[in-house]
C-alpha cells in the first residue's frame, strides 16, 4: 500500500469503477463516489474483497451538499487528496435536442467537475503530485466530430459540447496550475462495453480506465494541459 488517496466520481459501476480497482490494486486507497450511497458502499466492498482499500462515499456531482460533506471528509479523514478523476457523465441526446437537455447534460458533465474540483483544490494542492484526470471523450474533439470517418456522431449536440466545454476547461485549469504540483489532463478512455457504451463497444472495461489511471499516476515530468487516448495525444 502507498500512501495515495484517489477520489473517483460516478463509480460504483462502469469505467469508474474499473479505475478504483486498477487504482487500489497500486495501493493507492480509492474513495468511490456514487449518487447512491448504498451502491458507492457496495462497490467497494466488492473492491475490498480484492483487497482494495475502498470507501464509498454519497456524491451527486451536481449537488453542493454531497461536495461539501466529501470534501470535509477527506480532509478530516486524509488531510490532502493526491488523485481526482472526474468520471462521472451522462449522456441524455435521446431526450431531445433541446436548452433543457444541454442544461441537464452540462450540469454533470461540466459543472459538477468543476464544483467538485473547486471544492477540493485545497486538498490536491496539500499533495506532493496532485492529479486531476478528467474523463472526456473523443467526441468532445470539435475537429474530430466534423471529419467524414464521425458522421453518425454529429447528432449529439449536448454531449459533444458539454465534453467540448470540458476539454477547454481542463486546459484553463492547467493554465492556472502550471505554477503548482498539480497536473491536469482529459482523457479519451475508447469506446468501451459498459451501460452508456452499450454492448457493441469494441474495448472491455479493463481496457476503458488504462488511460485514466496512466494520467492519474503520471510522474513529475510528465504531461500536463493535453486530451489523451492511450498515450496518443488527441486534437482538442
Ligand atoms: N463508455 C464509453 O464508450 C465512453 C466513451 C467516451 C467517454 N466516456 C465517459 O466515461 C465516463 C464513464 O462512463 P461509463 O462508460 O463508465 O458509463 P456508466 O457505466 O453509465 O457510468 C456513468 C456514471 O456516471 C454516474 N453519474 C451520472 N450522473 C451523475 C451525477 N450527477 N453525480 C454522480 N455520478 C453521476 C452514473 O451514476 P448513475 O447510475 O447514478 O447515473 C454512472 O456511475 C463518462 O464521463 C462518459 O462520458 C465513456
Amino acid at each position: 500500500m502507498n500512501n495515495k488517496i484517489a477520489l473517483i466520481t460516478g463509480a460504483y459501476k462502469g469505467i469508474g469503477l474499473e479505475i478504483g480497482r486498477q487504482l487500489g490494486r497500486q495501493g493507492v486507497t480509492v474513495l468511490l463516489g456514487a449518487r447512491s450511497l448504498a451502491k458507492a458502499e457496495e462497490a467497494a466492498a466488492g473492491l475490498q474483497a480484492e483487497n482494495i482499500h475502498a470507501y464509498g462515499v454519497e456524491l451527486d456531482v451536481t449537488n453542493a451538499n454531497h461536495i461539501g460533506s466529501v470534501a470535509s471528509h477527506i480532509e478530516k479523514e486524509y488531510g490532502k487528496l493526491d488523485i481526482l478523476i472526474n468520471n462521472a457523465g451522462t449522456y441524455l441526446d435521446h431526450l431531445g435536442n433541446n436548452v433543457d437537455v444541454m442544461r441537464s447534460t452540462f450540469e454533470v458533465n461540466v459543472f459538477g467537475a468543476q464544483a467538485l474540483t473547486e471544492a477540493v483544490l485545497h486538498l490536491l494542492k496539500a499533495s506532493p503530485e496532485g492529479r486531476v484526470v478528467n474523463q472526456s471523450s473523443i467526441l468532445g474533439s470539435v475537429g474530430t466530430i466534423l471529419s467524414d470517418e464521425m458522421y453518425g456522431s454529429r447528432s449529439v449536440p449536448a454531449y459533444t459540447t458539454s465534453k467540448a466545454a470540458l476539454n477547454a476547461w481542463t486546459a484553463q485549469l492547467s493554465i492556472a496550475l502550471r505554477d503548482t504540483n498539480i497536473k491536469v489532463n482529459a482523457c479519451h478512455p475508447g469506446w468501451v462495453k459498459t451501460d452508456m457504451g452499450g454492448e457493441h463497444a469494441p474495448m472491455e472495461v479493463h481496457e476503458g480506465a488504462e488511460t485514466a489511471v496512466s494520467l492519474a499516476t503520471l510522474q513529475a515530468d510528465g504531461p500536463t494541459g493535453g486530451f489523451f487516448h492511450r498515450g496518443e495525444a488527441l486534437p482538442w
